[in-house]
């Protein structure tokens, strides 16, 4: 049996629960609205039984971690990185101050921001051996592929990234991922185009040194100060967002005291996934299959007869408008105000309409998420639809480092070591390989 002890804040936070199976009751303390699942294993019909265990496909009800970093209220549709709201800080900050605000905890003074800006900007290169290695790839391959596999060759290259429990050492190796990730996607963009690369450009901005590195022909290349802005807000609303698929990855790699560079290129590589950071690629290629306004209400039809999903749509924890899909739809028009319309906004509009007043997508509470205008955007800034997920990574890239050192300096967290429920065979014994079935035969093939 529980005593109360100091995870219990009043005698009455806590759980009773009754094991029908003995008659027994327990007492499980409650703290934070959770249940710490190792307070169940002592519920056991017999001494030698395990005890029990929580079976939860997905983590759709489990608090892996505490973290202060990023705040979600999924049904309000709310986001706030370190308490500030998303929507004020992408009018009024800049990516590299979110950055520092979600890698550190706090708004940077003058000279603080001054210090990270020079910080990030004089890292931006990559050794000429990593250029020679993303040489190397298919002359069309995804750049997506190529970032992550690029991301994890960086740790070859800083054999410091292996001191995680050292500060500095952390504190180096995220000012050098948080530099190079577009350096790495333009890169990877250039080289799926056929094109030289550009070099980085000490001189320009965050946005401005990437747009640069992407587009820069023979004529050179004017850097736009809307698009460059709308850039730059794009990467403040995908900097964090708690514990999702892609953080999670950072988190599970990162616990068994890989360096960041791999953690974080596992972490890229569940975000490549269409029903996470690969939706905005996958929204793109719908609305270019649906074509146009009058072929909306056949694709509705598609979706609600389970055919097709509408990418770009749905989210695990907001029931409500993702408040980074608002903000998108309004950076949309200022990007058309100079690129021009992009006519595929017609028909995610005439599917958002759609969708929010028809039954299916209201009962399921099924909103635009945050993929469902980045693409519009993306292709009216000519990004091409492959770069989306890299274009996503880059802005969640100080997120994923915010994560990954909260796990590092998290005394409660641990190597991630889920359990499982085994359905496999009892013991059997070998069998002489003249001995045995063919399976398929077994299974009833030829
Ligand atoms: C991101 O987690 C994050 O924070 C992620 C992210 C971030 O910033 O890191 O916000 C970024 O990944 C945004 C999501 C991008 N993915 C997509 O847009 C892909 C399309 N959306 C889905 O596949 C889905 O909504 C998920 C993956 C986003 C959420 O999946 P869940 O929470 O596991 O929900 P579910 O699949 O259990 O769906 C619940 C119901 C089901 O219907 P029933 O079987 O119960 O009748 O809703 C339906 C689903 O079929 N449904 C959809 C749908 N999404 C859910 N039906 C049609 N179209 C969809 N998009």
């Amino acid at each position: 049996m529980w005593t109360f002890d100091e995870r219990t804040t009043v005698a009455n936070d806590t759980l009773t629960i009754t094991d029908n199976r003995t008659g027994k009751t327990y007492e499980v303390p409650i703290a934070d609205e959770t249940i710490r699942a190792m307070d169940l294993r002592q519920i056991k019909v017999n001494d030698d039984d395990f005890g029990l265990m929580t079976y939860d496909p997905g983590f759709t009800n489990t608090a892996s971690t505490r973290s202060a970093v990023t705040f979600i209220d999924g049904d309000k549709g709310i986001l706030r990185y370190r308490g500030y709201p998303i929507e004020q800080l992408a009018e009024q900050s800049s990516f590299l101050e979110v950055a520092y605000l979600i890698l550190k905890g706090e708004l940077p003074t003058q000279g603080e921001l001054d210090e990270w800006v020079y910080g990030v900007t004089h890292h931006t290169f990559l050794h000429e051996n990593i250029r020679k290695l993303m040489d190397g790839f298919r002359y069309d391959a995804h750049p997506m592929g190529v970032f992550v596999s690029t991301v994890a060759a960086l740790s070859t290259f800083y054999v410091d990234a292996k001191l995680i429990h050292n500060s500095e050492d952390r504190q180096h190796q995220i000012e050098r991922l948080v530099a190079k990730t577009p350096t790495i996607a333009a890169f990877a963009y250039r080289h799926m185009m056929g094109l030289p690369y550009v070099y980085p450009n000490n001189t320009l901005s965050y946005p401005g040194n990437f747009l640069n590195m992407m587009f820069s022909t023979a004529a050179g290349y004017e850097i736009d100060p809307v698009l460059e802005r709308a850039l730059d807000v794009l990467f403040i609303l995908h900097a964090d967002h708690e514990q999702n698929c892609s953080a999670n990855a950072m988190r599970s790699v990162g616990s068994s005291e890989s360096d960041p560079y791999c953690s974080m290129a596992a972490a890229a590589a569940a975000l490549y996934g269409p029903l996470h950071g690969g939706a905005n690629e996958m929204v793109l290629r719908m609305l270019r299959e649906i074509g146009d306004v009058t072929n909306v209400p056949a694709y509705i039809k598609r979706v609600k007869d389970r055919e097709v999903r509408l990418m770009g749509f749905g989210h695990r924890v907001y029931k409500n408008y993702d408040p980074r899909a608002k903000v998108i739809k309004e950076v949309a028009y200022q990007v058309f105000d100079v690129t021009g319309r992009n006519p595929l906004i017609d028909i995610a509009l005439e599917l958002e309409r759609i969708a929010l007043e028809d039954s299916f997508f209201v009962e399921r509470k099924l909103y635009p998420n945050v993929d469902f205008y980045s693409g519009i955007i993306y292709e009216a800034m000519q990004f091409p639809v492959a770069m989306f997920p890299v274009l996503f990574a880059i802005g969640r890239t100080p997120g994923w480092l915010a994560q990954w050192q909260e796990l590092l300096t998290d005394s409660e967290q641990r190597i991630a070591r889920p359990r499982q429920i085994y359905t496999g065979y009892e013991q059997r014994d070998y069998i002489a390989i003249g001995k045995r079935t063919d399976i398929r035969r077994m299974a009833g093939g030829s």
